[in-house]
């Protein structure tokens, strides 16, 4: 069994390098080994979809740290390298160029990979997907010179890509399997506003449709086909209909795994050496009294601190209220809370939901599980204050933008 003293992070993405920086904050001063498969030091991801494809942001400007930041604080990053295994036997993780490296704590911050989508066609050229800064440059590349865009999923890349498209003023059709854009997680209120969005700003967007095939000529993508026979000429399409975490080194090493690592309040694994944070998280939510995955850069910025000190052996649990945003157009959005598809049985705005400047609240037996501020600023906060503190709230003063955030309960 090794007795390195190393604490080993697995995937060198935001949330990899977010507990680097906390271990180093919280005064661990042993060694720092830092992984990733990717050839990049660790970057956002955000802009890929926003400012950097939109040719708004300089490559330099996605990068979490300076790559002097590294040597600077003792954090030995192996770029390049996929870990292969762990070996929690022998505390090593091996490498897939063969080398292995032992550790005291392991944390698998691994994220998540796009789904694919099963269907004729998908793996002819131009059909792009967006996980890596090199798929944001090929399709900002495709984008330069594509007239027509096909774009699968009306999901959050689905849309921040759409609304890309269209800033370069190609004509855009949108296909999504359900009824509206993002509607699983924003439910059918609220999620009419990002269809009334879309179709103002020219994009054809289709919902409820079925994606038979991808058509093509000579191993290129020229359209895709749906279900009813009908067909959508395009010189690039981009395919957004979800990811996967991946779990695969988790599973292998015999980690309790399901929807991501499972993984308690303190981000601990079925093996108490090892933890999770990020994308890969399934973890443990007090606030919420269960165990869920956020896909958001909020939770992989924040959760590693909790991680690092768990790691530490701090008695320590993750319980921000989950928030993420988006940029599509002359709108921009912050949502705070945690609501299950259904999981609601009221949606209260607050302000001008045509003028695109409101508020919503999603709310269950009376209480806010849930907010979204639309081109409203500086109110998060008090959302997320509404959501932390669970107390019945009445409705008519909800809606009332005379009435303060904190005055509305009872
Ligand atoms: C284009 C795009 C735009 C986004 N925009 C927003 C936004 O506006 N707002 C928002 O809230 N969220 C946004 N997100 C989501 C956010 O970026 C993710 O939640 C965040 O990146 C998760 O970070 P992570 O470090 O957990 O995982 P990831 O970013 O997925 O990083 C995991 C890293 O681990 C590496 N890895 C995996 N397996 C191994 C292995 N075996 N060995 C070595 N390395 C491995 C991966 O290659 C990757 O580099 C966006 C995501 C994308 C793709
Ligand atoms: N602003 C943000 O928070 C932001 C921005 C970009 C990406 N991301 C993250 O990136 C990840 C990937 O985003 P995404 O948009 O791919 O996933 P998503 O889960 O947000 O949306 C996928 C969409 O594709 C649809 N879909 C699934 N299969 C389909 C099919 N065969 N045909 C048509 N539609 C289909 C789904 O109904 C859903 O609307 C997510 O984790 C997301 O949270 C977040």
């Amino acid at each position: 069994m090794s007795e390195s003293s190393a604490y080993v992070i697995v995937g060198a993405s935001l949330a990899g390098v977010k507990a680097a920086e906390a271990l180093r904050e919280e005064g661990f001063r042993g060694p720092v080994v830092l992984i990733g498969d990717e050839a990049e030091r660790p970057y956002e991801r955000p802009p890929l979809s926003k400012d950097y494809l939109l040719g708004n942001a300089e490559r330099d400007t996605i990068y979490v740290h300076p790559a002097s930041w590294y040597e600077e604080n003792g954090v030995e990053l192996r770029l390049g390298v996929p870990v292969a295994g762990v070996d929690r036997a022998a505390r090593e993780v091996a490498l897939a160029d063969g080398s292995r490296t032992g550790y005291a704590k392991l944390l698998l911050a691994t994220g998540s990979s796009p789904r694919h989508i099963p269907v004729p066609g998908a793996d002819a050229d131009g059909v792009l997907y967006l996980r890596r800064v090199a798929d944001s440059e090929r399709i900002k590349a495709a984008f330069l010179s594509a007239s027509r865009v096909a774009v699968i999923g009306a999901g959050w890349i689905g849309l921040e890509t759409a609304a890309a498209a269209r800033a370069g003023g190609a004509e855009v059709t949108v296909m999504e399997a359900g009824e509206l854009p993002l509607l699983r997680v924003l439910g059918a209120e609220a999620a009419q506003v990002f269809a009334s969005l879309h179709r103002e700003h020219g994009v054809d967007l289709r919902c409820g449709v079925q994606v038979s095939e991808i058509t093509g000529a000579g191993g290129r993508a020229d359209g895709v086909r749906l279900a009813d026979g009908s067909h959508v000429a395009a010189d690039v399409v981009i395919v957004g209909v979800g990811i996967t975490p991946n779990t695969q080194l988790a599973e292998a090493a015999g980690l309790e795994t399901g929807n991501g690592v499972i993984v308690d309040a303190g981000l601990r694994s079925s093996d108490p050496d090892i933890f999770a944070a990020g994308d890969v998280a399934h973890a443990y939510h007090p606030l919420l009294g269960r165990h869920i995955r956020v896909e958001h850069w909020f939770n992989a910025l924040h959760q590693p601190q909790t991680a690092a000190r768990a790691m530490l052996g701090q008695d320590v649990a993750y319980d921000h209220v989950p928030y993420f945003y988006t940029d599509q157009y002359d709108l921009g959005m912050e949502y705070a809370g945690y609501v299950e598809p259904g999981g609601y049985d009221q949606v209260v705005f607050r302000g001008d939901v045509d003028k695109r400047e409101f508020i919503a609240f999603w709310l269950a037996g009376g209480r806010v599980l849930a907010g979204m501020n639309v081109n409203v600023w500086d109110v998060n906060d008090a959302i997320q204050a509404l959501v932390r503190g669970g107390l019945p709230v009445d409705p008519v003063r909800l809606a009332d933008p005379g009435v303060a955030l904190d005055q509305v309960t009872g």
